[in-house]
């Protein structure tokens, strides 16, 4: 059918295999004058190579801080359906498993008070309602609380909306009950979730194993990781099945034909410490070196899994580059039991945040403030101890701090004894 506005440019976006978004909004914008507006005003950011929102905006609903992120379009004459277009979060449920049931519920709640349009999901996780006026964002708030139990996620200087990997749910490799943990920091935080209250947004995010799905470890300024402390489970017999070709490996990530593992090529050298071993009939791991990788774990899922005594390593400070450039998680705590109720954890967590909500400048990442103060004074805030495992390296250069209370004598001097001692 005719839409309002001709959209060559993004005609051409409906070619090609890949599902379309053009075709999609499309198929939307035959009922919702909303996605008419939408795509001529794209249209046109086309056409012009440059966005037609205004900056900013500030809207939400009682009670909360954050939560919707406010947006006006900048030709509201042109197209008046997408003068106000401002995007709702809804906290997803741990690892965005829905019924349909749900999920058509909020479909009814978004087709009658919004665009029609969302993100499904937003980076951090929230499932995202793309588009609607103000005075639809108090009613859609009503209606997801009252009738399906859903809260708005998180946005502004707060903890923000947290999200595990599929976990135990779906996944043997799980260390961690990542659908439980997430759901705990969400519901124990909701106060810091919904009410901005610090320095400056702060994520949280759990694998189950190191091969970090929700990529904890780059996103997130506390990423839990699952990991155990005992020794990797072999079973000797499926090994051999890998090595002779009965079973396909990585799960048939690299072609589901089945052919003979090359042990030794494709795991034993690859080991990054070096601590395997094959001797033609078994496999042998020296697990005290083993860095727990999920190598050798990855490529033959049915013969190796993790141990049992398992817990999560808790990394902090991941950011993107502004201001002080991107950061990847620091270990903080190598190995912590994480079992309901989560005590050791959530002590853990108030100790940073007093830390950061303390000395945090505005708009300052707990991964900045760890750069500024120091690594030592986060640790004594949040009394842990340090441990080789926190460093890549021990420092190269000497300029090293010491507390006066750790050297004799402190830092009070008396020139004139040393003058008796050194004439001028
Ligand atoms: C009481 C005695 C000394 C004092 C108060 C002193 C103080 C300083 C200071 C303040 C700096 C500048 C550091 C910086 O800019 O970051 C410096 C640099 C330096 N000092 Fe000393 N110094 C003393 C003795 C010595 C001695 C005995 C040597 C060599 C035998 C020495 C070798 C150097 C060198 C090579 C640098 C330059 C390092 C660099 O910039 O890479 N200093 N010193
Ligand atoms: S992070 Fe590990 S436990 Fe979680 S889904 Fe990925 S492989 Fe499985
Ligand atoms: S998990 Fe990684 S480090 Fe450990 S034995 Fe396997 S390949 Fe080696």
């Amino acid at each position: 059918m005719a839409l309002k506005h001709a959209t060559p440019m993004l005609d051409e976006l409906e070619k090609g295999p890949w599902p379309s978004f053009v075709t999609d909004i499309k198929r939307v914008a035959a009922r919702k004058p909303m996605c008419e507006d939408l795509l001529g005003l794209v249209e046109m950011s086309y056409e012009h190579k440059e966005g037609h929102w205004k900056h900013g905006g500030i809207v939400g609903v009682f009670g909360y801080g954050g939560g919707v992120i406010g947006r006006y379009c900048d030709r509201p004459d042109l197209f008046p359906n997408v003068a106000h277009f401002h995007t709702m979060r809804v906290n997803q449920p741990a690892s965005k498993f829905y019924t349909t049931e749900v999920l058509r519920k909020l479909c009814d709640i978004w087709e009658e008070h919004g665009s029609g349009l969302t993100n499904m999901h937003g980076s951090t996780g929230d499932l995202i309602l793309l588009g609607t006026t103000t005075d639809q964002l108090e009613p859609v708030f009503y209606r997801l609380t009252h009738e399906l139990g859903m809260d708005l996620g998180g946005s502004g200087s707060n903890m923000r909306t947290p999200e595990g990997c599929v976990g135990k749910a779906r996944c043997e490799w799980s260390c961690l009950d990542t659908q439980d943990i997430i759901y705990d920091i969400t519901m124990r935080y909701q106060d810091e979730l919904h009410r901005p209250m610090f320095p400056y947004k702060f994520k949280f995010k759990a694998s189950g194993c190191p091969n970090d799905c929700v990529a904890a470890i780059a996103r997130a300024d506390c990423s839990i990781i699952g990991t155990w402390r005992d020794k990797i489970r072999i079973d000797q017999e499926a090994v051999r099945a890998y090595v002779g070709g009965e079973l396909v490996p990585n799960g048939g990530s690299h072609g589901v034909e089945k052919r003979k593992l090359d042990i030794q090529k494709e795991v034993i050298d690859l080991c990054p410490t070096r601590c395997m071993e094959w001797d033609g009939k078994n496999l042998k791991i020296w697990d005290e070196d083993c860095t727990r990788c999920m190598h050798c774990i990855n490529v033959m899922p049915r013969a190796l899994r993790p141990g049992t005594d398992v817990g999560a390593t808790i990394l902090c400070g991941a950011k993107a580059p502004i201001l002080e450039g991107a950061q990847l998680s620091s270990v903080i705590i190598p190995f912590m039991k994480m079992e309901p109720p989560y005590e050791e954890f959530h002590e853990f967590v108030e100790k940073m945040w007093d830390w950061w909500m303390e000395h945090g400048k505005n708009r300052e990442r707990l991964g900045e403030l760890i750069q500024r103060l120091g690594l030592r004074e986060f640790l004594k805030a949040v009394e842990v101890q340090p441990d080789p495992r926190m460093v890549n390296t021990t420092r190269y250069n000497p300029y090293i701090f010491y507390d006066p209370a750790d050297v004799p004598g402190g830092w009070e001097r008396d020139a004139k004894s040393f003058r008796e001692r050194h004439h001028a």
